[in-house]
Order: structure tokens, then sequence, then C-alpha cells
């Protein structure tokens, strides 16, 4: 078998630049995402993760095709999609769904649960008017949702019925990715492993592939695979999720890693505790662009931008001294 017949998604040396406007008469340039590289084997997920601002949304809908990339390519199946005419783009776009932090801001108010979830079947001809209501019964009751609610409003349900709506629309055309953005950040706590158990269940069940972005290493522990740590809109660490939670090598991570409450004290990490804020992206740091918040900062840090580089157990860093 050819080896990237393994690989659903891959994202080769990606950037998303904004122009944005700077004081009254001044544009600069946000470069939201900054050569960003990674692969996602069909099946397996990928968690996202970083800080507010460090370019995880810009990659997904980048990803997906909803915004035009600056440069890079973003291979789906080793189609680059960026390449492809808005026509061809759109006969692909059923197999690749986001799923969002709110589902509320894509569901309309008046069209009942079931027909909403029905609407992309009918429009992507999978499903004839006679048979599309069975079909979204089954979309929903594997996302955990009974039949009565199919003729209910989306303002009648609880946040986390919410999210299990937006899955079953985003399930129902039976898509091979799913970018899920933040989709659990919303909710109460004992929601958010419910719907992560739901997600974990796609996986294992119905061969689903995840993109899966949240600002909270807790949230992806338990559903992906591998882990990639993004910093101003590059990738700074990225490794199974074994390797990255046991030996994370880059201070970022470290520090995202400290943050996580762990009940055994025999468990509990050294502190490092991140100072400061991420700076803008429109105005990176010289050098590596974690030095002005990193403990352990040298000259070279300050001068010289580390390359991601590849150690001998496959895991990847941005770090001189890792
Ligand atoms: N349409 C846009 N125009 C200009 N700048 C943008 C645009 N979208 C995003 N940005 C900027 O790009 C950077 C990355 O934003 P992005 O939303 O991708 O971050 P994020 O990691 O998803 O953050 P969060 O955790 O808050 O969702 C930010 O500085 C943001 O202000
Ligand atoms: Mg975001």
């Amino acid at each position: 078998m050819n080896q990237n017949q393994d690989i659903l998604l891959e994202v080769r040396n990606l950037a998303k630049h904004f122009s944005a406007r700077e004081g009254v008469f001044g544009r600069s340039i946000v470069r939201a995402v900054d050569g960003v590289s990674f692969c996602i084997r069909r099946g397996s997920s990928l968690g996202l993760v970083g800080e507010s601002g460090s370019g995880k949304t810009t990659v997904g809908r980048t990803v997906l095709g909803l915004h035009r990339r600056t440069a890079g390519e973003v291979l789906f199946n080793n189609i680059d999609i960026h390449a492809l005419k808005a026509e061809q783009l759109r006969t692909l776009r059923p197999h690749f769904q986001l799923v969002f932090q709110d589902p509320m801001g894509s569901l309309n108010p008046r069209v009942r649960v079931g027909d909403a979830i029905g609407e992309a079947l009918l429009e992507h001809k999978r499903a004839r008017a006679d048979d599309v209501r069975d079909k979204v019964l089954e979309v929903m009751q594997i996302c955990g949702l009974a039949p009565e609610h199919y003729a209910r409003y989306p303002h009648e349900f609880s946040g986390g019925q919410r999210q299990r709506i937006g899955i079953a629309r985003a399930i129902a055309l039976k898509p091979e990715l799913i970018v899920a953005d933040e989709p659990v950040s919303a909710l109460d706590v004992s929601i958010q492993a419910q719907i992560i158990n739901l997600f974990s269940d796609l996986k294992e069940h119905q061969g689903v592939t995840f993109l899966f972005i949240s600002h909270d290493l807790a949230v992806v522990e338990h559903l992906c695979d591998d882990i990639a740590v993004m910093y101003l809109g590059q990738i700074v660490e990225m490794a199974s999720k074994e390797q990255l939670f046991s030996q994370p090598r880059h201070p970022y991570t470290q520090g995202l890693l400290s943050a996580i409450p762990i009940a055994d004290p025999d468990q509990r990490r050294s502190r490092i505790i991140l100072k400061g804020e991420q700076p803008n992206p429109a105005n990176p740091p010289t050098g590596c662009r974690f030095h002005p918040r990193c403990s352990f900062v040298s000259e070279k840090c300050v001068k010289t931008a580390p390359e991601l580089r590849t150690l001998p157990d496959g895991h990847q860093v941005r770090c001189h001294l890792a």
C-alpha cells in the first residue's frame, strides 16, 4: 500500500496573513498562521492547542477552504483543495465538515431540528424526500438525540444537546474529516465529557478523522492521538499524546501543562507559570517568538529563530534548548 494512502490530510507550510487596520491611516500584516505543517492519518485525531490568538481557528478555516490561503498547500486525499475551482471544491465539501463552539449561530431558530439536519442530505442528494426522515432519525440516534427531538426548535435545547444537533448536522453527510473548533468550551464540565465521548464513538465506530481545536490541553487529552501546540502562528511542538504529556520539550508546552490541575500529588508536575501574554502577531518578537515569556531564554533565542526539528523519537520541537 502506498504510504500516502494512510494520510487523509496533509498541510504543508500553510500561511494565512490578514491585512489589518492600524491607527488612522496605517495597515499592518497579521501573520495569523505562518508556516504550519502537519499530517493526520485516516481515522486518527490531531489536537491543535494554544492560547487565544495563536491561530488555531485560522488553521481550521483555511484547511476547510473557508479562508483563502496566503501560501502553502492543504492536501485532502492528496488533492490540493486550494488549487480547485469553486465547483470542484463544492463537490468535495461534504467530505469535510466543521463543528464549532456555538451551534446556535448556524441553526435557524425557525427550522425544526430534524429538518435542519436533513437539509444537507437533500441538498447533496444523499436522501430523497420520502426517506430523509429515517436517515435523520438514524443520525440523531448516533448523536444521542431522541426521536421526539425531531420536531422541536433549537431554543428548546440545552447547550450540550445543541452541540449534539451541531454534530448530527456535521456527520449526516458521512464526512471523512471533521474540524471541531472549541466544540466543548462553552459547556459545563460534566456535559463536556459526554460530548467528548460522542466524538470518541464517532472516531471508533464511524471512522471519522478529527482536527480537534482547543485552548485546553485537558480537553484534547482524552480524544486525540497526536497533539500540536501552536504559538503565535507557528507549531512549536508536535508529538504523540503520550510523548507530549510525559515529556513535554518546549517551555511553552510545559507551561500549558502546568496549568492543568492534577489530583494525585505524586503526579504533579513541577510548575512553570506562563508569564505575560502572547504578543501581537502583526509584530512578532525577534528570534524565538516565545523568548520574551521564556524562563530559559538565552542570547541565541533573542537573535535566531529556531526551526521545528524532529528528534530521534519522532517528537518535533521548535526550541534551541530541546
Ligand atoms: N479576519 C481577520 N482579520 C484580521 N485578523 C484576524 C482575522 N481573523 C483572525 N485574525 C487574527 O489572527 C490571529 C489568530 O486568530 P485565531 O482566531 O485564528 O486564533 P485562535 O487561536 O483561534 O484564538 P481563540 O482561542 O481566541 O479562538 C489573532 O491575532 C486574530 O486577531
Ligand atoms: Mg479560535
